[in-house]
């Protein structure tokens, strides 16, 4: 009877392992069949060489006059979205405007910011830059819905026009100015003011120094020691952080006391708008329960990532204007006839400085010129994302953990989107206008992380173009646009101006 017992026993035994051999093994074949079978659904493209790939190729495109060339090639090779490896990555890019909307507009939270290591290493986790989800909706609307705010439309306008004038009127005493210089001192002055209206002196001058220190490391190697690049950049975010905690702390100090004595409606109003970022974030945290308060040191650091991508974009869009406008002179001309015939209405009218409206609705060749300059200039040409889980778009299969770079210059120098699109034809605008939502001009990006700035940018341009088309005549000297890492000027672009007697 024992030995039944056994048999039967070691027949279970040897039965039980031969089917659990047998499922491992065709489940192991069919995972790798799967593998197999999603990598064969993967673009089409080249990996270049072991740990290059094709750096080097796409690096020495972006130091050509047609940066767009890496992708042009390699999309007439292998369609509009193959896959590549670059700058450490494998990557699947997308030069069709379709895919871009889809990856940008990030329904089902498929896909996640996707920074290389030396820029997440400098952001805090919590930046609006990396943070996703709810969290990061709030906080974009947040800041979105604060710089849409008639009144701070109102109050902007005339702190950008005030800068503006003050720097453009020291520029009759030099004979040779650095266009780059002149508007990042500028736009630096306006941001500082929107994010923490911290006006000239002290504060201004460390801000300035530490943050130009802060952005040296976004793009190096991820090395931390001390001495290295990165570890600088560091230290000089430790700085920031002090400097803007502090102007945090008094702020809240100053809110808490006049929330506390002071009650009337009027005053509930002017809170509710806040002055700048600071402010709002502020009042968010002070109007919400305990579980949703943002954090003193979120908001801090925030202010101070906030200012990344509001800090070279500005300035670089104002100088690359400057320099369509001087290889134009017909465009110059055309844009000067309709900034100077809205002075004089101004000045007959004496109706005072123009308002947000004057410039972003009365002036509409220079909102065109405006466009024009944000779309061949690409200051961001490409948005990296990471896919979190298997996407198909459009046919096109994007496996989890792989990157994607949704490639805006290339849809943006497209022929089959705009009419020679190498020539700088304002004119174009007339006939198509830009709207956020088209597909095939995303100068701003798109979907969940649309540029907050996207207005205001535009104001500043229109403001600086206006004051400097009305008040002076230049001649530029010949530079050259450089486009890796960022965009950038390679001598900043110097010009000769001369006033315009009216
Ligand atoms: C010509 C000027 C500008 C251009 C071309 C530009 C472009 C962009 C682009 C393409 C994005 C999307 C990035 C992504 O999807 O990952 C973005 C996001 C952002 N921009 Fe701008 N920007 C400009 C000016 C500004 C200014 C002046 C500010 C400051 C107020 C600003 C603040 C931001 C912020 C905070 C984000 C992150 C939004 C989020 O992730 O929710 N930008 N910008």
């Amino acid at each position: 009877m024992d030995q039944l017992v056994f048999l039967w026993m070691g027949l279970i035994v040897v039965a039980a392992t031969s089917f659990w051999l047998w499922w491992f093994w065709s489940n192991h074949d069919n995972n790798k069949k799967k593998k197999l079978h999603l990598l064969h659904r993967v673009p089409k493209g080249n990996k270049g060489w072991p740990v290059l790939g094709e750096t080097i190729e796409f690096i020495a495109s972006g130091y050509t006059s047609q940066p767009v060339s890496f992708m042009e090639k390699r999309r007439s090779q292998y369609g509009k979205v193959f896959k590549t490896h670059i700058l450490g990555t494998a990557i699947i890019v997308s030069t069709d405007a379709e895919v871009n909307k889809v990856v940008l507009q990030n329904q089902g939270n498929t896909f996640i910011p996707a920074y290389p290591k030396s820029i997440t290493e400098l952001l805090g986790q919590n930046s609006i830059l990396q943070i996703n989800g709810a969290f990061h909706k709030r906080v974009h609307a947040l800041i979105g819905g604060f710089l849409r705010t008639p009144l701070f439309k109102a109050r902007i306008t005339q702190a950008i026009h005030h800068s503006v004038q003050l720097n453009l009127a020291s520029w009759s005493n030099m004979q040779l100015l650095y266009v780059q210089d002149q508007a990042q001192k500028i736009t630096f002055e306006v941001l500082v003011k929107v994010l923490m209206s911290v006006g000239p002196g002290e504060d201004l001058n460390s801000l300035k120094v530490d943050f130009e220190e802060f952005i040296k490391g976004l793009i190096c190697l991820p090395v931390k020691l001390p001495g290295t690049r990165l570890y600088k950049s560091l230290k000089a975010k430790e700085r920031l952080l002090k400097i803007v905690g502090r102007i945090v702390e008094e702020r809240k100090a100053a809110m808490e006391n006049r929330n506390n004595n002071n009650n009337n409606d009027d005053d509930n109003k002017e809170r509710g708008v806040g002055n700048d970022v600071v402010d709002v974030l502020l009042q968010e945290s002070y109007d919400s329960d305990e579980s949703r308060r943002l954090p003193l040191d979120f908001i801090t650091g925030n202010i101070i990532e906030m200012m990344i991508p509001g800090e070279e974009t500005v300035p670089m869009a104002m100088t690359l204007a400057v320099k369509y406008l001087s290889d134009n002179p017909v465009v110059l001309d055309h844009l000067r006839e309709e900034n100077m015939e809205l002075k004089k209405k101004k000045m007959i009218d004496n109706l005072g400085n123009c308002t947000w409206t004057d410039y972003m609705e009365s002036l509409p060749f220079t909102q065109n010129v405006i466009s024009e300059t944000l779309r061949i200039a690409n200051i961001i040409n490409g948005i990296w994302r990471k896919a979190v889980k298997d996407v198909e778009i459009k046919g096109y299969f994007i496996p989890k953990n792989w990157c994607v770079l949704a490639s805006l210059i290339s849809v943006h120098m497209d022929e089959e989107n705009y009419e020679n699109p190498y020539e700088f034809n304002p004119w174009r605008w007339e006939k198509t206008g830009t709207t956020v939502n088209s597909n095939i001009f995303t100068p701003f990006g798109g979907g969940q992380r649309l540029c907050p700035g996207l207005d205001l940018s535009r104001l500043e341009l229109a403001i600086f173009l206006h004051q400097l088309v009305t008040k002076y005549r230049w001649i530029a000297e010949k530079d050259e646009i450089v486009h890796f890492p960022t965009v950038k000027m390679k001598r900043k672009l110097p010009i000769r101006v001369t006033s315009i007697s009216t």
